[in-house]
């Protein structure tokens, strides 16, 4: 009996712990588990993915991408939130994107870090080169769908806006919400803030982009985005970048140990039969997209031509010219004794 019931009251609190343990997901180690609970994280058409030269190609139709009341009044309020996987600032549905197909209306922007050691955060790379941070702004299908919830697990039901951000210059606009960070430091705390201009976040320039259809890049990774990631990147400074990265928990504050909200990053997925659209076309891109090697070899052949050309005239001129010095050879030592008479 004894043993019974202590065997009981050490495997209840287990199964209990892994009974909430399976509703929960971490990153490190932890994304690789997310398919055994969400099987869209082990299936097609994940994100994020590394951005690669020789997967690009360019599309002439792709417009420039117009934003719809993004700027908005400070009068009105926005809630700023800790979802114990990231920092997210709720948005209005009357903010859309007017460009696509459809339009998609904004329902939150969220981002990605790294950490104070490690400023490598985002969760797209463009060759291999990981950014300090990216930040998502979601959008849903609102021609199709009436809330984001019946959008999320449909193919055509999401757009993301992904915006790289490097550590350099201060950004104003992304101050707008850093600044009230310390009031979300712990699971499930929010804070309401001023709104302001969301257009301020994203890059100057919305023309250049790449495109692809890809998921989630958090559980349960459904294949319903279609990704939109600038060209351009934005900076935050070291200050801002470590406000983001260390200010956060991914803990409650009522739990007794604190776990840091950082490094929240999904590693890149295989990119499998997929292409990325590219909406610019320029000299990089003629020179990555596959010309390159022939350039080089034909110009190698060229110069390999020409240098054996050279050889050979020179060559030709020295024997020419051997045969001349045999000749007159008594000249020339003549010569060099009037020289070496001077010394
Ligand atoms: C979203 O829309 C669906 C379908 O109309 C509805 O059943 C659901 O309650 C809505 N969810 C929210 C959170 O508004």
């Amino acid at each position: 009996m004894h043993s019974l019931s202590s065997t009981l009251s050490l495997v209840l609190p287990l199964t209990l712990f892994s009974a909430l343990r399976g509703a929960k997901w971490t990153y490190d180690d932890g994304e690789h588990h997310w398919s055994k609970h969400y099987p869209y994280c082990g299936g097609a058409f994940q994100s994020p993915i590394d951005i690669r030269s020789e997967l690009l190609r360019f599309d002439p139709t792709l417009r420039p991408i117009e934003v719809q009341n993004y700027n908005l009044p400070p009068n009105e309020q926005l809630t700023l939130g800790n979802n114990g996987h990231s920092l997210q600032v709720s948005l209005p549905a009357r903010m859309f994107i007017s460009s696509l197909r459809h339009r998609y209306a904004a329902a939150q922007l969220h981002f990605h870090w790294g950490s104070s050691g490690r400023p490598s955060g985002s969760e797209h790379m463009v060759n291999s080169k990981q950014y300090a941070a990216e930040m998502h702004v979601v959008h849903y299908n609102s021609d199709k769908y009436p809330n984001i919830s019946s959008a999320v697990d449909k193919s055509d039901g999401l757009a993301v806006l992904g915006v790289l951000i490097e550590v350099g210059e201060f950004n104003p606009a992304y101050e707008q919400f850093l600044k009230f960070i310390n009031g979300i430091k712990y699971k499930d705390q929010k804070v309401q803030v001023p709104a302001f201009n969301i257009r301020a976040l994203l890059p100057t320039r919305l023309d250049e982009y790449y495109r692809y259809d890809g998921s989630l890049t958090t559980p349960p990774c459904y294949p319903s985005v279609l990704w939109t990631i600038f060209r351009n990147h934005v900076t935050i400074s070291q200050k801002q970048f470590l406000a983001l990265a260390t200010a956060m928990y991914s803990s409650n504050s009522q739990d007794s140990a604190h776990l840091p909200l950082q490094s929240n990053f999904r590693g890149p997925q295989s990119v499998d039969s997929r292409i990325v659209l590219v909406s610019f076309k320029e000299d990089d891109l003629f020179w990555m997209n596959g010309l390159l090697v022939p350039v080089v070899v034909i110009s190698a052949l060229g110069f390999v031509l020409i240098a054996s050309l050279i050889c050979c005239i020179l060559r030709q001129k020295r024997s020419t010219a051997e045969q001349n010095k045999s000749k007159n050879v008594a000249y020339n030592v003549g010569d060099r004794d009037e020289y070496g008479s001077r010394v």
